[in-house]
């Protein structure tokens, strides 16, 4: 009786535990499973339009509009972000720093999971071009 009472609140401990993590983070509801399983991140094929300036907007542009230019660096068009994919230092920067870098973007805060996928997609379409 007594092991029983323990199992059952420790799986609901558990159950909580697991409900925090996912709540925390609610990509699953903006991004559920589609008909296949897949949980994808954006629609259709990768676009700068639709699937990266919404995350630049969100992400980058309070410290790389034009009017901030931090560290010198502008982000302000397609090109000037591609020109960062071509020369490697964008997937530098997002994806092979440590934390601790000062060069690390965003600083000090990690991208979700789907911002990271599409960042990802979009350096590999603007390279393969
Ligand atoms: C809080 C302000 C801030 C935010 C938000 C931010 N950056 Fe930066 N960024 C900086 C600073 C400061 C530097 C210069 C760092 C250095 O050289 O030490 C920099 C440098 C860069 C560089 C040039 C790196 C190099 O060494 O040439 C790129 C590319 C960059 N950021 C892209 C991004 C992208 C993409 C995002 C959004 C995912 C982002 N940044 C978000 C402040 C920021």
């Amino acid at each position: 009786m007594r092991h029983l009472l323990f199992n059952c609140l420790a799986s609901a401990i558990g159950l909580i535990a697991l409900n925090t993590a996912c709540t925390a983070d609610n990509e699953e509801d903006r991004f559920p499973p589609n008909e296949n399983g897949d949980t994808t991140c954006y629609e259709g094929s990768i676009d700068f339009e639709a699937h990266i300036q919404p995350i630049l907007n969100a992400q980058c542009l309070v410290c790389h509009s034009p009017s901030q230019g931090l560290g010198g660096v502008i982000i302000e068009s397609e090109e000037d972000l591609a020109a960062y994919a071509r020369s490697g230092v964008l997937e530098e920067v997002l994806f092979e720093l440590p934390p601790s870098s000062p060069r690390k973007m965003p600083p000090g805060t990690e991208l979700s999971r789907c911002d990271q996928e599409t960042f990802r997609d979009w350096i590999n379409a603007v390279n393969e071009e």
